[in-house]
């Protein structure tokens, strides 16, 4: 392929140009170690293009970088919710925002940790016997926690679809009296509650998420994302245990009062 010479001026001179007046991609997920997840997704790693400008490992990828930080805004956005606000949301919009965490959480920010501990050199790692126990604690952990999200949606939100149904109709007594009685919200939220604290060990593991004071990258960016996971996971346990458990068990009472109701009438 033939290159002008002045091209390739042009080319370099450009590119002296972003390494000093843009951050490296080091600096940026240090900055905000979101970020990094999001790359990981767009098949950047984090710390094997530290040292290139977001602008560089873009171009390099064909990637779009107005894309990616217009990606990384909508993740923001959608991280901190306001349990206030929340309250007064009907209970089918809680249960597709729920819906979306999982989404969130099985899509992008397992695999993200899930990677980056497999990826993860135990020798080079500031506790080696720490590393080797996070690459075999952590798969246990992520299996058990996309049970928990399939069983909450295969079949708690999958029962509260069906009592909003009855609320406008009740099509089969049977079906709904057999569900009432044998699955029943009380018993998913009581449940419910063993699973909150799944990712504990995973924090003890790591005292508390404490870095070294000479922290490198990879363990300052493994140790805030999982502290950030565990963050997001606390909001995700506190809508489903104080919005949509009581608000469900308002549903159940009512779509239970209506059954009676019709029994009454026959
Ligand atoms: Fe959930
Ligand atoms: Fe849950």
């Amino acid at each position: 392929m033939f290159f002008p010479r002045t091209s390739f001026v042009f080319y370099f001179l450009l590119l002296a140009f972003e390494m000093e007046n843009f951050p490296s991609i080091g600096a940026l997920v240090k900055e905000n170690a979101q970020l990094a997840e999001m790359l990981h997704q767009m098949g950047i790693r984090f710390y094997q293009e530290a040292d290139k400008t977001l602008e560089q490992a873009c171009r390099e990828k064909g990637i779009d970088p107005a894309k990616v930080y217009q990606h990384f805004d909508l993740l923001r956005k959608n991280q901190d919710f306001d349990l206030t606000q929340l309250s007064s949301y009907p209970i089918e919009i809680l249960v597709s925002l729920l819906r979306h965490s999982h989404q969130l959480f099985i899509k992008q920010k397992l695999p993200f940790l899930f990677h980056t501990i497999e990826e993860m050199d135990e020798n080079r790692f500031f506790k080696p016997e720490l590393a080797r126990d996070l690459k075999m604690v952590f798969p246990i952990f992520a299996e058990d926690f996309i049970k928990h999200i399939y069983e909450e949606e295969d079949t708690l939100f999958g029962y509260i679809q069906y009592l909003l149904e009855c609320t406008k109709e009740i099509k089969n007594q049977g079906k709904l009296y057999f569900l009432l009685t044998t699955k029943g919200i009380r018993t998913f939220a009581m449940h419910h509650e063993a699973h909150d604290n799944e990712i504990s060990g995973i924090r003890s593991l790591t005292d508390d998420y404490s870095l070294p004071p000479d922290a490198d990258l990879f363990t300052f960016i493994l140790y805030r994302e999982l502290q950030d996971f565990e963050k997001q996971l606390r909001q995700h346990a506190l809508i489903e245990n104080n919005l949509l458990f009581p608000k469900a068990l308002r549903l159940e009472n009512e779509v239970r009062w209506r059954l009676d109701q019709i029994r009454l009438q026959n």
